[in-house]
């Protein structure tokens, strides 16, 4: 007798993650974990199949991963990290016999391309250029405030340049004037320069299965890399229709067929909706624990089960719980930036533990006392992780504790 189970092929985990493992193993599905050598222990002795593979070598590399895995019997590969996303692409290109995925992958992983994506089809956007050097940020930013009819004397509006193809921020910086553009890091170009967005900014996270959108997460960001929540304030989930119309188009503009996106928007006061970005990977900000602590889904199981055409559709169906409505209270999370030069102590205080809203912590005291650098938004040292049923008291708390110094 042939079990259905075994002739099942396997789910390829693009990059390393605990989370992801559990969850492909909850879902009883047999996987395969490709990541960076350093692993290769770890997973020999958890029983994990592996393939060690190091991504940022050439894409060329590209075929002989996939032999490794058709080898193994893999049918799908599902990103988890940014750098992955292309690589997911160019591997599912073969698997499912379409080389479009691969061209769609590197719409997400270049936001000059991303961008004129959008646009070209109707999506609201900033103006944007591609600077290939300062005279070219130095231009942008002079026709940008010529068009907001600035004159002489008027402050500038901001422009916003960031290196084409990194995520969390790395290399992102607010130009405002000549000196700004003094400051901007040679190595870093090209970049993508845009005109300032304003509103409130929030991410989305969309589970989408044969082009469909089966669960919509709205995120709402407190501080930009520091403390979000989900779902939504009502003041912002009232848009819901009009988000969901939005993400809809932007899944048909991508043509993205499976798996889960992560786009990023500005919502004015009027509710005028401009893109920002999109990612189709597990996003940052802890995003995916705060969703299964409000709605008890694994966000990962998710991906997974989403990613995979083979899944059947009534079971993603049977999946989700409903939006909004179903999900228990707030969840949100804030991440610890020490401000200090060197750490000496930590300090969480006890009007933060008995706060109800809090749940737990994992701030810990370095090894080392000296504060590592910062690179964009790589390196919390901990994150803070609070519930409650009341959307304003926790944008409080995420705004009172990021002010506060844990590390002394
Ligand atoms: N045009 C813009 N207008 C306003 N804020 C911007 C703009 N571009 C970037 N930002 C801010 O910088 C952050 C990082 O930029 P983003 O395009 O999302 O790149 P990434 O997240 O990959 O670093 C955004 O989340 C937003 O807060
Ligand atoms: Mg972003």
């Amino acid at each position: 007798m042939t079990n259905a189970k075994e002739d099942q092929k396997l789910t390829a985990i693009l990059g390393w993650s605990l989370q992801a493992i559990e969850a492909a193993d909850k879902l009883g599905r047999p996987f395969v974990v490709v990541s960076t050598p350093e692993f290769q222990t770890f997973a020999d002795e958890n029983d994990i199949t592996f393939v060690a593979w190091d991504f940022d070598r050439l894409n060329e590399g590209s075929d002989e991963l996939y032999e490794k895995l058709k080898a193994l019997n893999t049918g799908v590969a599902v990103p988890i990290y940014e750098e992955t996303v292309e690589w997911a692409g160019a591997l599912n290109a073969r698997f499912f016999g379409d080389p479009r995925i691969f061209n769609r992958s590197l719409l997400l992983r270049d936001k000059g391309l991303m961008k004129r994506k959008a646009q070209m089809a109707g999506i609201k956007v900033g103006v944007f250029e591609e600077a290939h050097s300062k005279d070219d940020i130095y231009r942008f930013m002079k026709r940008v405030n010529e068009a907001l009819i600035k004159i002489d004397g008027d402050t500038n509006d901001p422009i916003h340049i960031k290196p084409l193809n990194k995520a969390g921020t790395v290399g992102h910086v607010v130009v405002r004037d000549a000196s700004d553009i003094d400051k901007v890091t040679d190595s870093d170009f090209p970049y993508l320069m845009e005109s300032h967005l304003d509103g409130q900014e929030f991410s989305v996270e969309a589970f989408i299965y044969d082009g469909k959108i089966k669960f919509l997460n709205i995120t709402e960001y407190v501080k930009l890399g520091y403390s979000n929540f989900v779902p939504a304030s009502p003041s912002l989930e009232k848009y819901r229709p009009q988000i969901h119309k939005a993400v809809q188009q932007l899944v048909d503009a991508f043509e993205i067929k499976y798996g889960v996106i992560h786009p990023e928007y500005f919502i004015s006061h009027d509710g005028t909706l401009n893109f920002g970005e999109v990612a189709a990977r597990v996003p940052g900000g802890h995003i995916f624990e705060l969703i299964e602590r409000a709605y008890g889904f694994s966000p990962f199981q998710a991906q997974i089960m989403c990613s995979d055409p083979a899944t059947p559709e009534e079971e993603i169906d049977a999946f989700f719980p409903e939006e909004v409505t179903s999900s228990k209270g707030y969840a949100g999370s804030l991440m610890v930036y020490p401000r200090v030069r060197l750490i000496e102590k930590l300090d969480v205080p006890e009007e933060l533990k008995n706060d109800p809203y809090f749940l737990k912590h994992d701030l810990f005291l370095p090894n080392t006392t000296k504060v590592a650098d910062r690179v964009g938004f790589g390196n919390h040292y901990g994150t803070l992780f609070f519930f409650g049923d009341d959307s304003d008291r926790m944008r409080e708390l995420l705004e009172q504790y990021e002010e506060y110094d844990f590390y002394h």
